[in-house]
């Protein structure tokens, strides 16, 4: 893996008192995980791999753990689990000690924001670089706020234009945040605040209604419905279907042997490539990570990363699934075509799409054609392959 540059603590170390659950608030079910599991796989669906620091109870660390891994994937080395302390900002002290050397700079997460989408962490960190100080996630006011005494007597209505109902991630420059750690001026609900007190700037950038907090058991419930009814995925409304395209091209070398549809073909001249060059598989990831909106095969696995040099077809394919059913998405089917000279497909069509299938939990069917002649593929110097793919947003799908 390439050193991060950016790294992101999850604060998950807190009770949970006012959700008042038998187990602390990040390990609370949801939609059938947890919500500490829902805000990871948001964090590793980040467009640039981060540094991930979970920041977990002292008497949850195992588990915390185990969720960390399994929303990480093939990034799990990636990870650190840390225990927390008494107070949130305490918590995120505690997160900041384990940065690694090379991190330019740092978000922070309320892991009771289980909803928040990968794209508002992508923004925050845009904007960090862009500003070169801190910006927080906000959203307008819409109730009109009056200011209170105890016995509930009016003392003024704050003029709400001016007021920001502030969210996380918030990102900061890494030395800012670790100045403003290192001489707390107070203790303080949200990073923002420690480092304005600290003397740096922040500013605000546009939130999003799914990164809300959930605090008491009306929000954990709204979480439900929002995730039952497909809400929460990516550009879904309930039930909605996504379609998605991927093309893949790969050059015969005849020095490497051949993996295509993530079936060996031993005799049959290879495809050159940085992973296995399984061209049927490279499409097939493609057409679901478009359907998904998750990006594409570069994004996702990176050419230059060490992990997948020779990787098998198969790795992409079940990594890519995870990813895809982590962001809430069931996938119907996907069909595939493979245009080339050789291998001929025919005898082991059956065999490809049994594999494929089972690798996706989903009908894949592939089949195969020759161009005439005509073209890099009729004259024989390789294999394309075009692939589409069905989603369905089920908005439920994200494992435990
Ligand atoms: N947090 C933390 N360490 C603490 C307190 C809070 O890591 N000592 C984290 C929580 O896990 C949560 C985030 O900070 O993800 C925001 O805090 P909040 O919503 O207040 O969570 P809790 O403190 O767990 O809830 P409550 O205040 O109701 O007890
Ligand atoms: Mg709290």
């Amino acid at each position: 893996m390439s050193t991060p540059r950016i790294a992101v603590i999850v604060v998950a170390a807190g009770s949970g008192t006012r959700l008042g659950a038998d187990v602390p608030k990040a390990f609370v079910a949801l939609a059938g995980s947890t919500v500490l599991a829902r805000s990871l796989h948001a964090v590793f669906g980040m467009q640039e791999q981060a540094q991930v620091i979970v920041v977990a109870p002292a008497s949850d660390e195992a588990d915390a753990r185990a969720i960390g891994v399994q929303a990480a994937g093939v990034a799990s080395a990636s990870l650190t689990v840390v225990t927390g302390g008494d107070t949130r900002q305490q918590s995120v002290a505690a997160g900041l000690g384990e940065l690694v050397d090379g991190i330019e700079l740092v978000l922070v997460h309320d892991a009771a924001r289980a909803l928040t989408p990968s794209a508002l962490f992508d923004a925050v960190a845009v904007a960090v670089r862009q500003r070169s100080h801190g910006v927080i996630p906000g959203l307008a006011v819409s109730d009109t706020i009056k200011r209170t005494d105890a016995a509930g007597g009016i003392i003024e209505t704050v003029d709400r234009s001016e007021l920001s109902a502030v969210q996380t991630p918030q990102g900061f420059p890494r030395q800012q945040l670790v100045d403003a750690y290192a001489r707390p001026s107070g203790d303080f609900t949200d990073d923002a605040a420690l480092v304005m007190a600290a003397g740096h700037p922040v500013s605000v950038l546009p939130g999003d209604p799914l990164a809300f907090k959930i605090t008491t058991a009306w929000d954990l419930q709204r979480a439900e419905q929002l995730l039952s009814a497909g809400s929460a995925v990516p550009g879904g409304a309930s039930g909605a279907e996504r379609i998605g395209v991927g093309t893949d091209t790969h050059a015969f070398d005849a020095s490497a042997e051949l993996w295509l549809a993530g079936l060996h073909w031993p005799g049959e001249p290879g495809l050159a490539g940085h992973s296995d060059g399984d061209a049927v598989a490279h499409a097939i990831t493609d057409a679901l990570l478009a359907a998904a909106g998750l990006g594409d095969i570069g994004s996702v696995f990176g050419t230059n990363d060490p992990r997948f040099d020779g990787a098998h077809g198969s790795v992409f394919l079940t990594e890519t699934r995870r990813r895809v059913e982590n962001a809430g998405f069931a996938i119907r089917n996907v069909s595939v075509q493979l245009i080339g000279n050789r291998p001929r497909f025919a005898g082991r069509r059956a065999e490809a799409q049994t594999l494929l299938s089972e690798l996706l939990g989903a009908p894949v069917s592939v089949s195969a054609t020759t161009t005439d002649g005509l073209g890099f593929t009729g004259r024989g110097e390789g294999v394309a392959a075009i692939a589409t793919a069905l989603l369905h947003a089920s908005g439920t799908a994200c494992a435990k």
